[in-house]
C-alpha cells in the first residue's frame, strides 16, 4: 500500500480513475475489506472530513479504530511518530491523518502503515479537491475551459492551495480574489488575483473559502457584516452571477461572513453535493490504497 498526500502526487490517469470509482461507488458499489483496519487519527478537529472517511471505511467493510487524541498518550508526550508507529504495531493498516503541521507526513515516510492526509495545516487537504472536482464535473464533465474563482481566505486556506494546482493542470482558468493581505505572490504561478466583483462576473464555478480564525495571527480588522459587503457572497452578488454558475464551499461554513445564509441552499449551490461526494471520493482513495495503486 502507498500514500495519498499530495494532490499533485496524482497523474492525470490516476486522478480520471479516482474520479471513475468515486462514481462507481456513487451509484451503489460496496467494498468487502473486512481484513483491512484503518485508524482514524484527528489532532485538528473536524466534521466532514472525518465522518465521511469512517462511513467510506464502513462502506468499504473495513475496520475501524477512531483514535482520540485528547484521551491519548500524546499528553504525555509520545511523538507523532511514535504514536502512528503504535497503531502501525497493533494491526492497522491504513491510518487516515489530520495534522497541524503542514508537513507532518514527512516524519512517517519511513513506516509500513499506509498514510492518508486528511488535511495538514495550512499546507494539502487532497481528499476535499478531489470531491471538488468530482463535484464539478457533475455539473460541467469537464474541467477545461472552466473559470473558477477561488475567494476568501486564501493563504490560511489548505483546500485552496490543494485546488490551485489541481485546477491549473486540468486547464481551467483561475481567478483569486479577497482581502489582499490574505493573498501571497506565489499563488501567481496558477491564477490571476482580481477583485470580487471581476472575479464573479466570469466565474462557471465560485468557490468561497472559509476565514480561519484559528490561524490568523492578528485579530481580523473587518467586522462580519462589512467582510459580506466587500469579500462575500451576498445575495446581489449570487443573482449577477452567469445562470449557469455553481457555487461551493467546503464547509465549515462562516454564515453571514464569506457567505449569505441564505444561499448555502440555494440552487446554485453544490455545499451539500460536496458533503456527499466526499464519502465516494474517500471511498476512491481507500481503495486505490489497498489496491496498491
Ligand atoms: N471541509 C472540511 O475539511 O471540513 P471538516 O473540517 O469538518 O473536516
Amino acid at each position: 500500500m502507498q500514500n495519498f498526500l499530495e494532490i499533485t502526487q496524482l497523474s492525470n490517469d490516476q486522478l480520471h480513475h479516482l474520479l471513475a470509482r468515486a462514481n462507481d461507488f456513487k451509484h451503489g458499489e460496496l467494498g468487502n475489506y473486512h481484513h483491512i483496519t484503518a485508524v482514524n487519527m484527528f489532532f485538528e478537529n473536524s466534521t466532514r472530513t472525518h465522518h465521511s472517511f469512517e462511513m467510506a471505511q464502513y462502506k468499504l467493510g473495513m475496520n475501524i479504530i477512531n483514535f482520540d487524541a485528547a484521551g491519548s498518550s500524546i499528553s504525555k508526550g509520545e511523538s507523532l511518530y511514535d504514536t502512528v508507529l503504535t497503531m502501525q504495531a497493533i494491526g492497522a493498516n491504513i491510518a487516515v491523518i489530520r495534522h497541524p503541521d503542514d508537513c507532518f507526513y514527512q516524519q512517517l515516510e519511513t513506516l509500513d502503515i499506509a498514510i492518508v492526509n486528511a488535511g495538514s495545516g495550512a499546507g494539502e487537504h487532497p481528499s476535499q479537491s478531489l470531491l471538488d472536482i468530482m463535484t464539478i464535473q457533475q455539473k460541467f464533465n469537464t474541467l477545461s475551459g472552466l473559470t473558477v474563482a477561488i475567494i476568501g481566505d486564501l493563504s490560511h486556506s489548505r483546500v485552496a492551495s490543494s485546488n490551485m494546482k489541481l485546477l491549473n493542470r486540468l486547464n481551467a482558468t483561475v481567478l483569486f480574489s479577497g482581502p489582499p493581505e490574505y493573498y501571497d505572490v506565489k499563488f501567481d504561478q496558477y491564477g490571476r488575483y482580481v477583485t470580487i466583483d471581476e472575479a464573479l462576473q466570469q466565474a462557471d464555478v465560485v468557490m468561497m473559502l472559509r476565514i480561519q480564525l484559528e490561524r490568523h495571527q492578528q485579530v481580523m480588522a473587518l467586522s462580519p457584516a462589512t467582510y459580506l459587503q466587500q469579500y462575500g457572497l451576498t445575495k446581489a452578488r449570487y443573482d449577477a452571477l452567469k445562470p449557469h454558475a455553481i457555487i461551493m464551499h467546503p464547509a465549515p461554513v462562516n454564515r453571514d461572513v464569506e457567505i449569505a445564509s441564505e444561499l448555502i441552499e440555494s440552487p446554485k449551490s453544490r455545499i451539500v453535493q460536496q458533503m456527499q461526494n466526499g464519502v465516494y471520493a474517500r471511498m476512491a482513495i481507500l481503495e486505490w490504497i489497498m489496491k496498491g495503486n
